[in-house]
């Protein structure tokens, strides 16, 4: 297959791609403005396989033009997005332009040029704060933050545009927690300013933070902490593969992808603990604007319908990889 990936010099993208490269039968086209992705990831990737990458942004929709009628692709793997809840309650319109304008674009692009499956990732804060301990895909959608309803607007796009063109298969995922590095530590995570849970308590565990805090102890959950289900980057990498092969035989879905187990933040916290041997400093926090109290997946659909095996659902062996890349970095 040809395939498009945009945004994957970032932390999910450069993992889908390593997959897709040692599968060893694709031709491969990565778009990354470096944003926030990182050049070292793309270094890496070439010791995996050969394909192109093309330094530019989704903004540049002339371009885009370009590579789109030069590449003939057969499927679009879209990443290319801002990615930070908190920043989109203070920012919003920067979460509209980058995670739905340009995806138009980009949909609009692959509908000029007869490009027939489309992979988003989309994300469990399109939810909200679901009533469902687990929440399925037919679960309402009440995002609680404009990164939410900046994916959920391009679902939306993604259901009118394959109603309306029988040509145009769509296969929506939808992200819990991802979190770990590839467990033969060529790739992990390199947001310098990162927010996610695991990557925090792996730099506090290192000493490159004096401490980490917990945002918020008085929600309605078992010890008043949030509730997310944590995904090793690898399983969910290879949904994206499963999705592709779905789609290949069937009509457009949406799948949940995550294992259906939730732990605490300070659930996570003592297994950081735990598997690093140090007692790290942590202290309590005011809540975050935008956060819900539990999201865990319900991902039978994935499970059922595709052929996506997950092989790394273990909370110690996410942290243990998390660990070892960030000791590299
Ligand atoms: N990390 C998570 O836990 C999580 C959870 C749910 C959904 N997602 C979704 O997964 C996708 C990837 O997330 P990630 O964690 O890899 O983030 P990331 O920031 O590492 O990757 C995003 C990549 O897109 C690039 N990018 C952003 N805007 C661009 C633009 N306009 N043009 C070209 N490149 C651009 C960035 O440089 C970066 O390399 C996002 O769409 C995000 O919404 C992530």
């Amino acid at each position: 297959m040809k395939i498009l990936i945009t945004g994957g010099a970032g932390y999910i993208g450069s993992h889908v791609a390593k997959a897709l490269l040692e599968e060893n039968k694709h031709e491969l086209t990565i778009i990354d403005n470096l944003c926030k992705g990182s050049q070292k990831a793309i270094e890496a990737l070439r010791s995996v396989g050969e394909f192109e990458f093309i330094e530019t942004s989704l903004e540049d929709v002339a371009r885009l033009d370009e590579i789109f009628k030069t590449h003939k692709f057969d499927a679009i793997i879209h990443f290319a997005a801002f990615i930070e809840v908190f920043e989109s309650t203070q920012k919003p319109l920067k979460y509209y332009l980058n995670n739905t304008s340009n995806a138009i674009n980009l949909i609009t692009l692959c509908n000029k040029y007869g490009v027939k499956n489309f992979v988003f990732s989309s994300t469990a804060a399109t939810y909200g704060e679901p009533d469902e301990a687990q929440v399925s895909e037919s679960t309402s959608q009440n995002p609680i933050n404009a990164y939410g309803r900046s994916k959920l607007m391009t679902e939306w796009v993604l259901k009118d545009t394959a109603a309306a063109n029988r040509n145009f298969k769509y296969a929506i995922l939808r992200y819990f927690n991802v979190a770990g590095a590839s467990l033969d530590g060529l790739l992990g995570q390199n947001y310098p300013n990162a927010t996610h849970l695991i990557k925090v308590a792996t730099q506090t565990i290192l000493g490159k933070r004096d401490k980490m805090s917990i945002f918020g102890d008085d929600y309605d959950t078992k010890d008043g902490t949030c509730i997310r289900d944590y995904i090793h980057i690898e399983d969910l990498a290879n949904a994206h593969l499963s999705a592709l092969r779905y789609l290949k035989d069937n009509d457009s879905n949406i799948f949940n992808v995550g294992y259906g187990t939730g732990y605490s933040v300070k659930e996570v916290i003592e297994a950081a603990k735990e598997v690093s041997g140090v007692d790290f400093k942590v202290e309590m926090a005011p809540r975050r604007d935008g956060d819900p109290a539990c999201l865990i997946a319900n991902s039978d659909r994935l499970r059922s319908l595709t052929d996506w095996k997950p092989v790394n659902d273990d909370l110690k062996v996410i942290i243990k990889s998390a660990l070892e890349w960030e000791n590299k970095a």
